[in-house]
């Protein structure tokens, strides 16, 4: 190790969570490394960054190319030697029936929720298994537990990150790497930008349902925060959505008829447009 900061790599750490979990970390003193593909906000948070901790760094790299998050993860490692925490933050929201959504939404979809992930976890697991240490945060969803009409392919790529990171939690463990995985509800970001959806509506309506958050951002970032320093496994940061996950697991039969009516209704909404 060149010194003993403690450092933290977050991918998608220019905007909304990943900015929230990059200022958290800063002001608890840690080196901080972000990777995002929108310049300009990654520009102003590594200026933030550096008025809060002076050691930070932003890289512009998008997640579905391997050798630049590869590129990314040396920087890091020539920078400080060693990396702690990564979290696998970068993702985008996408929207839409199975019968109308495209494949090019799919595949797109994929390649950033899912093989983003996984393409974090390969390359920085490899330097934490060297290292004999390190923790990996996956950024989910509640969405990967409970499975709404009409968000197939969000649906289905948070889904497979919760099962990802369940199998390295087990799989890593004995080399001394922890796994959190993060199961958020709606939260006010940017999120509504990136939507991938073939209604024109659908942008409008995720921004909707952002905005019904209880909780923000920094507060999820607060709680990330805590897990990974409590080696907690799975994060389940919305309390209503917390209990919405429990009838699910213990009450199947309600959370199926509340399912069923919610599909019933979107459902009697696209016959009258
Ligand atoms: N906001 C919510 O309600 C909500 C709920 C559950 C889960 N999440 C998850 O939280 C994570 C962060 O999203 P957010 O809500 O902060 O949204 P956001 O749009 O504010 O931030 C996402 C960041 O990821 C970056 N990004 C997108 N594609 C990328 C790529 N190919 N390579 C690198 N960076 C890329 C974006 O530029 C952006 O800065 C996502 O994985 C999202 O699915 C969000």
């Amino acid at each position: 190790m060149t010194n003993q900061v403690k450092t933290v790599a977050i991918t998608g750490g220019a905007s909304g969570l990943g900015k929230a979990m990059a200022l958290r970390y800063a002001r608890a003193g840690w080196g901080v490394a972000i990777a995002d593909i929108h310049e300009e906000r990654g520009a102003a948070t590594l200026q933030e960054l550096k008025d809060l901790c002076g050691d930070a760094c932003y890289q512009q790299v998008d997640v579905r190319d391997a050798s630049a998050v590869e590129a990314w993860r040396d920087t890091i490692l020539e920078r400080w030697g060693h990396i702690d925490v990564v979290i696998n933050n970068a993702g985008i929201a996408s929207h839409g029936g199975i019968a109308e959504s495209s494949l090019e939404d799919w595949e797109f979809t994929i390649d950033i929720n899912l093989m983003g992930v996984v393409r974090g976890c390969k390359l920085f697991s490899q330097v934490m298994k060297q290292q004999g240490h390190g923790h990996i945060v996956n950024i989910a969803s509640m969405a990967g537990l409970i499975h709404s009409p009409e968000m197939n392919s969000y649906n289905a790529t948070k889904a497979a990150v919760v099962a990802l990171s369940e199998t390295m939690l087990f799989e890593l463990a004995p080399f001394g790497i922890g796994i959190t995985v993060v199961c958020p509800g709606f939260f006010q970001t940017n999120l509504a930008e990136s939507t991938r959806s073939p209604d024109s509506h659908a942008q409008a309506h995720v921004s909707k349902m952002l905005a019904t958050s209880d909780i923000t951002a920094d507060d999820i970032a607060d709680q990330v925060f805590t897990a990974v320093a409590g080696n907690q496994f799975m994060l389940l940061p919305h309390k209503t959505y917390r209990n919405t996950w429990y009838w699910k697991r213990f009450m199947p039969s309600l959370y199926n008829n509340k399912m069923g009516q919610y599909g019933a209704k979107l459902a009697a909404m696209r016959r009258q447009t």
